[in-house]
């Protein structure tokens, strides 16, 4: 079995390494130990191994990256009635997923439905629950309002969901992106929507002349950084401003004067809270995700497949400008299969 895993925060090329193991662990009672095929590099897995500028770390001892994936139920634990051994599952939250086996409460193992590919099923989870997150926080901003929201990235996985969940529910979406071609991707997907390019000098101006009268209601913003003071310049008095990534590096300055008078709001999103939803809610949520994966899958876009002994190059192509969609690290079944010990 092989695992990745880092001792210290650091340059994920230089802290990250592979180890390669006989023994696997063993589900205690229930739990399901998973044989994981496949998994996502999210920006936040490497914010997790390289830290934030001023923020010391919390951990120590072994840590190994990941926290979704895809795989198949290779044994359960006592009192677990609900999976079987061979039933494919996606599983969020899963802290060490970039490992060739993880254990996870059953609970949290989502059956991929049918139809699903496992490139899919990998990605089922997180962008989507985040939307969830996102758009509630959006909704409660908005106030009954539809608009407009200006979103920053909105190349990225998680903006194109935000645009497509915009055409769904008629939101007047504003879409930010830093490069022309970037801003011509999104336009060809999204031709009902503005987008704009902030290479461009006059890019506010812009904001402006699409936001109209009413102003920008509602920024989500995942590019954070010096960026962040303009963008809550482009809010209407009483506007909110939505914090839920920190693409940029640096700080993130924003002046309370203007703040107070306008009385913006600023808030926070982080999928790291979705587990304080109700069970109830969490299977909505749930169930919302699965039925994106079967129905529209091509929103969950595959930017490359790497072995996971390959981490160091799908890592660099996961911070390559210009990709679209996630970079996936997998496991080749007879890889998973050496090492069948459990512990
Ligand atoms: N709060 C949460 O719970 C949560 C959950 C999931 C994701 N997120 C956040 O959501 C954001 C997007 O994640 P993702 O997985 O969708 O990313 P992704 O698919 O890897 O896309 C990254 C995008 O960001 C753009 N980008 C990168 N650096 C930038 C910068 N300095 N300024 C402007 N644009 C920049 C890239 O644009 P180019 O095409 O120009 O290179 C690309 O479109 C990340 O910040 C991530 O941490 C947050």
């Amino acid at each position: 079995m092989r695992t990745v895993e880092y001792t210290r925060q650091g340059a994920a090329a230089q802290v990250l390494t592979l180890r390669e193991e006989a023994r696997r662990p063993a589900p205690g009672s229930g739990e399901v130990l998973v044989r994981v095929l496949v998994r996502p590099i999210h920006p936040g897995d490497l914010i997790g191994v390289e830290g934030l500028p001023g923020r010391p770390e919390q951990q120590s001892g072994a840590r190994t990256p990941g926290v979704e994936g895809m795989g198949v139920v290779e044994s359960v634990g006592a009192d677990v009635r609900t999976l079987r051994p061979g039933q494919r599952v996606a599983v969020f939250p899963a802290p060490g997923t970039w490992s060739d086996f993880v254990v996870v409460p059953a609970d949290l193992a989502v059956p991929v439905p049918a139809g699903v590919s496992d490139e899919t099923a990998a990605l089922m989870l997180v962008n989507p629950l985040t939307l969830c997150m996102l758009y509630r926080a959006i909704e409660k901003a908005l106030r009954g309002q539809t608009g407009p929201v200006l979103q920053t990235a909105a190349g990225s996985s998680i903006g194109r969901l935000v645009s497509a969940a915009a055409v769904r529910h008629d939101l007047q979406l504003i879409n930010l992106v830093r490069s022309t071609s970037g801003a011509e991707k999104v336009r060809t997907s999204y031709p009902s929507q503005p987008v704009i390019a902030t290479c461009d000098d006059d890019w506010q101006g812009q904001v402006r002349r699409h936001a109209g009268e009413r102003g920008v209601q509602v920024v989500l913003d995942c590019v954070g950084g010096s960026m962040t003071q303009d963008l809550a310049g482009l809010l209407a008095d009483g506007g909110t401003l939505i914090s839920y990534g920190h693409l940029s590096s640096g700080t993130t300055p924003l002046e309370a004067l203007p703040l107070i008078a306008r009385e913006l709001t600023v808030r926070g999103v982080s999928i790291l809270h979705w587990m304080s939803r109700t069970p109830r809610e969490r299977a909505e949520d749930v169930a919302f995700a699965q039925d994106l994966a079967q129905n529209a899958p091509d929103l969950l876009d595959v930017a490359a497949s790497y072995d996971l002994a390959d981490f160091k190059t799908a890592i660099e192509h996961a911070r390559r400008p210009a990709k679209s969609g996630t970079v996936l690290l997998t496991t080749p079944q007879t890889t998973a299969d050496s090492g069948n010990e459990a512990a």
